[in-house]
């Protein structure tokens, strides 16, 4: 167990089953992890940021490694959010082999940026290979089912938000 802080940032628009995997187990590789909702980047998020950040709070609470586990919004550069904080870690998750160019990039410029931090990738579980947020959405929209995906509690804020 190393004591370094590590962020988790993503979008989490909503947070899915697929996030909450990465989470758990980058929970035994580190003592505090800030799971890191961005405001600023390319995506118009359903949910507001306030919206994210207590969902978030809601699916870690009852989670075995939630007292290692803090939700701390962020906006502007990743690298100046995580000096602030003290970490040097960054933790991203690898789906297919597709994320694996952005990604990279993503780690290259933030380490260009500040030679202080690193970013290790966690391979998703089999089940998370293929989940992605928008999809979680779109099939929520269409009024199907993402009980594979989703808690039943981001469920019923993803269908209050389509109304369906
Ligand atoms: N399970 C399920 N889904 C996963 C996943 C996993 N393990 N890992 C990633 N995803 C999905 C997400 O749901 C998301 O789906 P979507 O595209 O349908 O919304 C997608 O993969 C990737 O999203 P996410 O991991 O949230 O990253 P992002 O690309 O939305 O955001 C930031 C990346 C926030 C880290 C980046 O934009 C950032 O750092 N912004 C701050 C500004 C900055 O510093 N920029 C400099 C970069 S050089």
């Amino acid at each position: 167990m190393r004591d370094i802080t590590a962020i988790y940032p993503g979008t989490f628009d909503p947070i899915t089953y697929g996030h909450i995997d990465i989470i758990k187990r980058a929970s035994k590789i580190f003592n505090r992890i800030i799971i890191a909702p961005a405001l600023d980047n390319a995506k118009t998020p359903l949910f507001s940021l306030d919206e994210r950040v207590q969902i978030i709070h809601e699916e870690i609470t009852c989670l075995v490694c939630a007292d290692k586990l803090e939700v701390i919004p962020f906006r502007g550069l990743l690298v100046d959010f995580a000096k602030v904080q003290g970490a040097s870690v960054l933790v991203r998750g690898l789906r297919a082999a597709s994320d694996f160019e952005f990604e990279f990039q993503l780690a290259y410029m933030n380490h260009k940026l500040d030679g202080d931090i690193e970013t290790i990738f966690i391979p998703a579980n089999e089940k998370g290979h293929f989940i992605s947020s928008s999809f979680v959405k779109q099939i929520a929209k269409l009024n199907g089912d993402v009980s594979n995906f989703v808690s039943a509690n981001v469920e019923r804020k993803l269908r209050r938000h389509y109304d369906v």
